[in-house]
């Protein structure tokens, strides 16, 4: 909830060490969830994130009739109900904080037989969602939404057709509703796309049985009768990985471990910028989690420098731009990042956040309407606004190891979007964090 009254206390430090394994990958638990309720059979899901955001999706498709049983937290059973057994829910769709679920479940709904309304918390009904309402127009989706934003309204009983979509924005969430409306349109379903972004629907549809044609830039599917029930691993969030990354690149002397990260390639942008600016960082690649690859990773402190992001690496480290801008106010020199507009557009402006925050701490930045500079140097302590943005505020917590004095970080609540046991983790490797509420 943002405007929570919870805070975080940080004291500063500079050393930590050890050894962790982050939750289950967010993307890949919304689509287990999804996808699994569609199939026909049992799909058992191992690992699964329980945090708000994917329990958004696993609530929406019980109350479309979904039996779904989690013995524990990450285990999760799902007694699919086929890809035309979804019943018309009781009343509207509550997505919570979460974009993905909202987008996503655009395009599962756009098909179905009844209608449907999906509704949000106050971050996520100031986002937008007419990039994902009309490429599904062009299907013959029925849609409406209020001013581009949530409330999403959508109407039951259309026969959606096949397309070619042109994607205008690099967004993986727009594909991904796309393709599981495909599933339920008559002909073939293709999207074009001009930058590469993450592949998970692509690759657990095809974990379903449904065959997906992928070539450079092109991604295509036909309606298909049915979705086999299957095993789902879900690998550790890079995501929640990329706090401990950049932790152990400015603090880790004797090395930091995370154990079991995805490393699927469309996602580890950050390692490859992180590098690119002097961290050491291992990679000791494991058997993949069904079709995920995972690895486990090591990383050492070193010396960081600033550099010019490479604007193809955008995409592939969307999520990470809040703690790798940390990493930034603590390298050598400045950082430049462009391209990356889509960043205002997030659970906050993430731009504006952290220009923000960083400012607050002494940092030198310059925003721009689609990036930021960042010129290297101390950091003070301070009082920083995480706009109930999880990624912002866990963000600030790694500053801690850098800063001269304390943080006391606002409106953290929403950290149990993506990864409820943070505090707890960052504790156990060295940092001096505290929740209060
Ligand atoms: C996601 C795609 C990305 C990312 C989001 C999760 C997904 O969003 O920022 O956290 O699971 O497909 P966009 O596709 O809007 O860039």
């Amino acid at each position: 909830m943002s405007g929570s009254t919870a805070f975080y206390q940080v004291e500063p430090h500079d050393r930590i060490h050890g050894e962790l394994r982050v939750p289950g990958d967010k993307s890949v638990s919304h689509r287990a969830m999804m996808l699994g309720g569609i199939a026909e059979g049992i799909t058992e899901v191992e690992g699964f994130l329980a945090s708000a955001d994917c329990l958004s999706t696993l609530n929406a498709m019980r109350q479309m009739g979904v039996a779904i049983e989690q013995s524990d937290a990450g285990r999760v059973r799902l007694t699919g109900v086929g890809l035309h057994g979804l019943q018309a829910p009781a009343g509207p769709l509550d997505m919570g904080n979460a974009g993905t679920a909202m987008r996503l479940s655009m395009g599962l709904l756009a098909g179905q037989g009844f209608d449907s309304v999906l509704v949000g918390d106050a971050s996520l009904t100031r986002r937008p969602m007419e990039r994902a309402a009309a490429p599904l127009r062009l299907m013959q989706a029925r849609i409406d939404t209020t001013n581009g934003r949530p409330p999403v309204h959508l109407y039951g009983g259309q026969s959606l057709i096949g397309c070619e979509h042109d994607l205008q924005v690099a967004s993986a969430q727009v594909k991904s509703a796309i393709l599981l409306a495909g599933l339920y349109a008559q002909g073939t379903t293709t999207v074009l796309e001009h930058a590469i972004t993450r592949d998970h629907t692509e690759r657990m549809l095809q974990a379903f049985g449904v065959p997906v044609a992928v070539t450079p830039g092109r991604v295509a599917l036909s309606s298909v009768s049915r979705l086999r029930a299957t095993r789902i691993e879900v690998p550790g969030d890079i995501s929640s990985a990329a706090f401990f990354l950049v932790a152990g690149a400015l603090a880790a002397t004797h090395g930091l471990i995370i154990r079991r990260v995805g490393m699927n390639p469309t996602r580890t942008g950050v390692v490859d910028i992180l590098r690119a600016m002097g961290a050491d960082i291992r990679v000791h690649a494991l058997p993949d989690a069904g079709r995920e690859p995972v690895a486990d990773l090591e990383v050492y402190a070193s010396e960081l420098r600033g550099i010019t992001i490479p604007e193809h690496l955008v995409p592939l480290a969307i999520d990470e731009f809040p703690v790798l801008f940390v990493a930034a106010a603590a390298a050598k020199g400045e950082t430049l990042l462009r391209g990356a507009a889509e960043l205002r557009v997030k659970e906050s402006d993430r731009i504006a956040a952290m220009a923000e925050g960083l400012t607050r701490l002494g940092v030198e930045v310059e925003p721009y309407p689609d990036g930021l500079r960042i010129v290297g140097g101390p950091m003070s302590g301070g009082e920083i606004d995480s706009l109930g943005d999880h990624r912002i505020a866990m963000a600030f917590v790694i500053a801690s190891l850098r800063a001269s004095g304390p943080l006391t970080i606002k409106d953290v609540e929403n950290v149990g979007t993506s990864y409820p046991d943070f505090v707890p983790a960052a504790r156990a490797v060295g940092l001096k964090v505290e929740r209060h509420s």
